[in-house]
């Protein structure tokens, strides 16, 4: 330790850096406060940590799904055949996929019918960790090629 400096005690150009620093940090805080107050929108916190506008926003947005209940009340037929087969607690657009603006009528165009290999073997190829009771083939001793829908029905799919 330099003992002729601590004797004379600290001058204020031994700390002034430290000040310095400070003020610079302080600034900074400061700056970012007024920022933030700046970017965060007026609404925001209303209701919870978001943007209370946010709800009307998405609510005008038109939604890409139908939802099961939609669908049966054209193809109550579908339905019916479902509510007897192991597939009866999948949703119709799982498989068929978002179907809205055919739901809603706004088209023309009849939605095509799924690939059956596509969209069973999604679910039924066996892969490791599958719980015990899932359903599962190999597809290469099961069904090599051609459709699935040869001996299952896509909505019934047991073998009755
Ligand atoms: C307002 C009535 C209506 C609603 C709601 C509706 N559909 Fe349809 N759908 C039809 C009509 C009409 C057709 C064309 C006639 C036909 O092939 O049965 C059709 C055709 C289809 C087809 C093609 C059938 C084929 O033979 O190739 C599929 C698949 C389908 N709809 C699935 C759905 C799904 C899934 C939903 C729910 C998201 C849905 N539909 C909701 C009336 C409806
Ligand atoms: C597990 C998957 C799956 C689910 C869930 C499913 N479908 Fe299908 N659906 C298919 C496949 C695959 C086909 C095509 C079958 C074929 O080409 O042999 C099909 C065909 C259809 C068709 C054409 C006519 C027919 O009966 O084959 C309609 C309409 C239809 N689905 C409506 C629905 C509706 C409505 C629901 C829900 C209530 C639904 N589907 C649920 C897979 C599914
Ligand atoms: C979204 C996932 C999913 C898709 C896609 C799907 N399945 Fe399934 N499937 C299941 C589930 C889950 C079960 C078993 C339900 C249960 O435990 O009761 C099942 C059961 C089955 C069974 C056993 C039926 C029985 O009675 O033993 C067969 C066969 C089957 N599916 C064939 C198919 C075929 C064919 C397709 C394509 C048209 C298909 N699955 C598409 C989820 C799916
Ligand atoms: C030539 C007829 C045929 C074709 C095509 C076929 N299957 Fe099967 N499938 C069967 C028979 C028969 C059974 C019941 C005996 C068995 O488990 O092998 C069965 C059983 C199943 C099971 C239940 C297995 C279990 O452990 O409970 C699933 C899942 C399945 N098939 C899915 C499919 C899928 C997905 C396809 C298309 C890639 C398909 N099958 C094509 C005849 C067929």
């Amino acid at each position: 330790m330099d003992t002729k400096r601590s004797g004379r005690g600290l001058r204020f150009r031994d700390y002034e850096h430290v000040l310095r620093m400070a003020g610079l940090f302080v600034l900074a805080v400061v700056a970012f406060l007024v920022w933030r107050s700046w970017m965060v929108p007026r609404d925001f916190g209303v209701y919870g940590h978001f943007r209370a506008g946010a709800i009307a926003d998405a609510a005008v947005r038109t939604p890409l799904y139908a939802g099961q209940a939609s669908c049966i009340e054209c193809h109550g037929d579908v339905q019916q055949v479902r509510s007897s087969g192991r597939h009866a607690a999948i949703g119709c657009e799982a498989c068929h996929g978002p179907l809205g603006q055919h739901a809603r009528g706004q088209s023309d165009v009849a939605p095509v019918r799924p690939d059956p290999r596509i969209v069973c073997l999604t679910c039924h190829t066996a892969r490791l960790g599958m719980p015990a009771a899932f359903p599962r083939i190999v597809v290469k001793e099961h069904s090599e090629s051609g459709s699935c829908t040869e001996c299952h029905k896509a909505h019934a799919p047991g073998l009755q």
